[in-house]
């Protein structure tokens, strides 16, 4: 085993990992990694973004073609896209994040669909609800009593779905949040999301822009 400390949100991250394990048989890709930004789009900084598309997207993104090369070359191998559920519904207040795990979430079925008839190469997508990690943990403190997954049931099902399917750890909200994105038309999915959202990240303040704006006007 062989422990290697990268900051992925960059190419040069990127590059150093697969540098850093050349000579290894990567067997699993896993792309876990990810981060999240709350609060209101116009306050976040465009570095923080840049680095969390980066690590989000394009790291999983690049990681998973160079592997899949040589996986496929030895014919096995496995890659798994951790998503999310804001992966299916629009995130207001965690928008870039949301939309990150969207961009996985299609990458992921794409690459099952043209996996499927190469012999020994899987992928998989697990898309957890909220889990009990430090990402999750701040909005538990906020939301005590909200339907919560262990790391250790979420990694579970993420194991189960390893041979090539989509995968979604099955608390109640998180079904009811699948099938209310699928289901009803998007602008009622808009308007549930936004007041769910802010009271569930406890946002007190109002769109600073909207002050701005009325300004302007
Ligand atoms: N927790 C939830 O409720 C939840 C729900 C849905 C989806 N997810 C997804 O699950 C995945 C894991 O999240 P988590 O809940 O375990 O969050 P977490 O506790 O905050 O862990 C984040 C992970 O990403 C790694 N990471 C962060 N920035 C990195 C960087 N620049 N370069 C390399 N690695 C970096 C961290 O490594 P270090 O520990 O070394 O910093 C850590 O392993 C993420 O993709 C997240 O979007 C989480």
């Amino acid at each position: 085993m062989r422990i290697v400390v990268a900051d992925i949100s960059s190419k040069a991250g990127v590059d150093g990992l697969i540098e850093a394990v050349k000579d290894l048989e990567i067997g699993i890709l896993v792309n876990n990694a990810g981060v999240e930004a709350k609060g209101f789009f116009g306050e976040q900084s465009p570095e923080k973004i840049e680095a969390m598309c980066y690590l989000n997207m394009t790291a999983p993104t690049l990681l998973s073609r160079h592997y899949m090369g040589l996986m496929c070359a030895r014919g096995k191998g496995a890659i798994m896209f951790v998503c999310s559920l804001f992966g299916f519904l629009p995130a207001p207040y965690l928008s870039v994040y949301g939309a990150t795990k969207a961009y996985i979430k299609m990458l992921g079925e794409a690459l099952i669909s043209e996996m499927k008839p190469v012999p020994g190469m899987d992928v998989s997508i697990l898309s957890p609800g909220l889990t009990d990690t430090p990402m999750g943990q701040p909005f538990l403190a906020t939301n005590p009593g909200f339907p919560v997954d262990s790391p250790e049931h979420t990694a579970m099902v993420g194991l189960r779905g390893l041979k090539g399917k989509h995968v979604i750890p099955l608390f109640g909200n998180n079904v009811a949040a699948i099938v209310m994105g699928r289901c009803l038309p998007s602008a009622l999915v808009r308007w549930n999301q936004r007041s769910m959202m802010s009271k569930l990240l406890n946002l007190k303040t109002n769109n600073p822009w909207r002050k701005e704006s009325k300004k302007l006007q």
